[in-house]
């Protein structure tokens, strides 16, 4: 599996994020492009088609969690929306992430990719033992829901890219670690607290690393996606 930059276009309409992709067409090559819960939620499948039709590959980050007959009908429809990767979290437990597997697998055999959330980092340990009633270190319950993910089939994580390392120590090289939290070495972090730069995460081990602000609200988006290529992926 090659290393990507995916780009978060974390717009509210189509008619932003189809404008923030037309000034790439100067570029070589075709952003991976993640659509979130607030783009498919204003625009549909409508917006997924269009952007495929375009030539981009797609993220289709959705973070199912459901009872296992529920998720496999949604991954259904999803891999007929010919998304490349997907996600669900990995708290619906292994029977929940074979059925997604089973959904999302076409007759023909194909399917997209599909990877797993551990723990959402916004949730911190007090959260998890207040809330969740979980009293394990965080860090061990991020990699035991890795491995339960592995366990149970799937392609591979969300992590940090600080994590990356570990998850694949755990999990195998093979299993996927895709890793928002990307920033410049002279950027703004903004709200992501743990972050590390295109070049670090790519010496981390990430598979694919996932950058939104970085690119989307840069002067020149073009050359900020062009610099995360150069870093992680050249
Ligand atoms: O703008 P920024 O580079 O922070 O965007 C990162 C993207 O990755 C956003 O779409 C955000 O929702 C997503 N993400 C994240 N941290 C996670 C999971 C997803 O930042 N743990």
């Amino acid at each position: 599996m090659g290393k990507d930059v995916i780009v978060a276009c974390d717009f509210a309409s189509a008619q932003q994020t189809l404008a923030f992709l037309d000034r790439f067409d100067s570029c070589g090559r075709k952003p991976f492009v993640k659509i979130g819960m607030e783009l498919f939620y204003a625009e549909g499948p409508a917006i997924v088609r269009e952007i495929k039709a375009r030539g981009h590959k797609i993220f289709l980050d959705l973070k199912l969690h459901d009872i296992p007959n529920t998720v496999k009908k949604a991954m259904a429809v999803l891999s007929r929306l010919d998304v490349d990767l997907c996600n669900l979290h990995a708290a619906g437990t292994r029977e929940m992430m074979t059925a997604a597997l089973e959904g999302l697998t076409r007759p023909d055999g194909t399917r997209p990719l599909l990877i797993a959330v551990t723990q959402l980092t916004s949730t911190d340990q007090t959260a998890l033992e207040r809330d969740l009633l979980i009293h394990a270190p965080i860090d061990e319950v991020v990699l035991h829901y890795a491995q339960t993910a592995r366990d149970a089939g799937l392609d591979g994580v969300v992590c940090s890219p600080l994590e990356s390392e570990k998850v694949h120590a755990r999990c195998g090289a093979q299993f996927l670690t895709v890793t928002p939290g990307v920033r410049f070495a002279d950027g703004d972090k903004g709200d992501q607290k743990r972050v590390m730069t295109p070049a670090q995460a790519k010496i981390a081990g990430s598979d694919y690393i996932v950058v939104g602000r970085p690119i989307t609200a840069a002067a020149d988006p073009v050359a900020a996606y062009e610099r995360c290529i150069t870093e992680f992926v050249d």
